[in-house]
C-alpha cells in the first residue's frame, strides 16, 4: 500500500495514514487502501483491537484532498462522498473496536474518520473541526450525522456552521474525545487501551460493539431485545464458562476468543 501502513503485534493492529506531505489528506487512493485494509482486518480473528493514527507529529488527517475535489461534477462529488462513507461505515461496523489516536489536525474528513471509530484519544496539539463550510461545501463522510449523535446537535451546529477549530479541552468537554494525552504519551496510552480490550474475549467484545452500534438507530425496547439476545449468545461461548469459572476459582481468565 502506498499511503496506508498496517502492522499487527500480538492481538493489536495499527493502521497508519501515511501521506505526510499532504498532512495525510484523503485522496481516492487513500480511501480505497483504507477500505481494503479495514475489510481485511475485520476478517482476522487474531486481531482483537485496532489503533488508527496518522504519520508524523502534525496531523491525524487534514481532511479530504481539496486539490482532487475542486473540479468534480455533482455526480462525481456524490460518488466521492459515498466512497468516504463506505470507509467510515466499514470502520464502524467491523467486529473489532477501533481506537483513533488523534496526533494533530483532525479536520473535515479527518474528523469524520475519527468520529467513525469506537473511541478517540488525542494529543495536546490535536485540533478538531468540520471546516467544509469554508470551502463552500458541507461534510460528506458522516460529519453532520455522527458529530450530532456523539456530541449533540448544539456542538455539531457550532462546528459545522462556523467552520472553526476546537482544541482538545473543548473536544473533551463535549465528549468528542475520551481523553487527552501529551504528544509523547499518546501512542503508549492508545496501545495500553487497545491491549486491555484485545485481552478480553474477542467474541464477547464483538457482541458488545454490535449492541452499542445499534443504540441510536432504534427505540429502547428494540435495543433491549437485541441486548438480551446477545446476552444469551454469550452463554454459548467457551469464554463465558471460562470467565465465570476463573472468577469463582480466584484465578485470571484465559480467554480463547470463542
Ligand atoms: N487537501 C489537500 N492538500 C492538503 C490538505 C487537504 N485537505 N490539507 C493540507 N494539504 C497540503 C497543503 O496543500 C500543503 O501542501 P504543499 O506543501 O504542496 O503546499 C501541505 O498539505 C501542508 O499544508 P499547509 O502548508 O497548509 O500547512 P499549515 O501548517 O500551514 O496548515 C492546516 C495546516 C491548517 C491543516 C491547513 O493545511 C488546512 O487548513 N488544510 C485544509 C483543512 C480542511 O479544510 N479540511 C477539510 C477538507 S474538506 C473535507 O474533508 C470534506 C469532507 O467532509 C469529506
Amino acid at each position: 500500500m502506498a499511503f496506508v501502513a498496517v502492522n499487527v503485534e500480538g492481538r493489536v493492529a495499527t493502521v497508519t495514514l501515511d501521506r505526510p506531505e499532504a498532512l495525510n489528506a484523503f485522496n481516492s487512493q487513500v480511501l480505497q487502501e483504507l477500505l481494503q485494509e479495514f475489510v481485511a482486518l475485520g476478517h482476522r480473528e487474531d486481531v482483537g483491537a485496532i489503533v488508527l493514527t496518522g504519520s508524523g507529529r502534525k496531523a491525524f488527517a487534514a481532511g479530504a484532498d481539496i486539490a482532487e475535489m475542486r473540479d468534480k461534477s455533482p455526480d462525481e462529488a456524490r460518488s466521492f462522498a459515498e466512497l468516504g462513507q463506505m470507509v467510515t461505515t466499514t470502520i464502524e461496523r467491523i467486529p473489532q473496536p477501533v481506537i483513533a489516536a488523534v496526533n494533530g489536525y483532525a479536520l473535515g474528513g479527518g474528523c469524520e474518520m475519527a468520529l467513525a471509530c469506537d473511541i478517540r484519544l488525542c494529543s495536546d496539539n490535536a485540533r478538531f473541526g468540520q471546516l467544509e463550510v469554508n470551502l463552500g461545501i458541507i461534510p460528506g463522510w458522516g460529519g453532520s450525522q455522527r458529530l450530532a449523535r456523539l456530541c449533540g446537535p448544539a456542538f455539531a451546529r457550532d462546528l459545522i456552521y462556523t467552520g472553526r477549530v476546537a482544541d482538545p479541552q473543548e473536544a473533551l468537554r463535549w465528549g468528542l474525545v475520551n481523553a487527552v494525552h501529551s504528544q509523547d504519551e499518546l501512542m503508549a496510552k492508545a496501545y495500553e487501551m487497545a491491549e486491555t480490550i484485545a485481552g478480553k474475549s474477542g467474541v464477547i467484545v464483538q457482541y458488545a460493539k454490535a449492541c452499542i452500534n445499534r443504540a441510536f438507530d432504534q427505540d429502547l425496547a428494540g435495543g433491549l431485545r437485541l441486548e438480551a439476545g446477545f446476552f444469551g449468545l454469550c452463554f454459548a461461548t467457551e469464554d463465558q464458562k471460562e470467565g465465570m469459572s476463573a472468577f469463582l476459582e480466584k484465578r485470571p481468565a484465559q480467554f480463547k476468543h470463542r
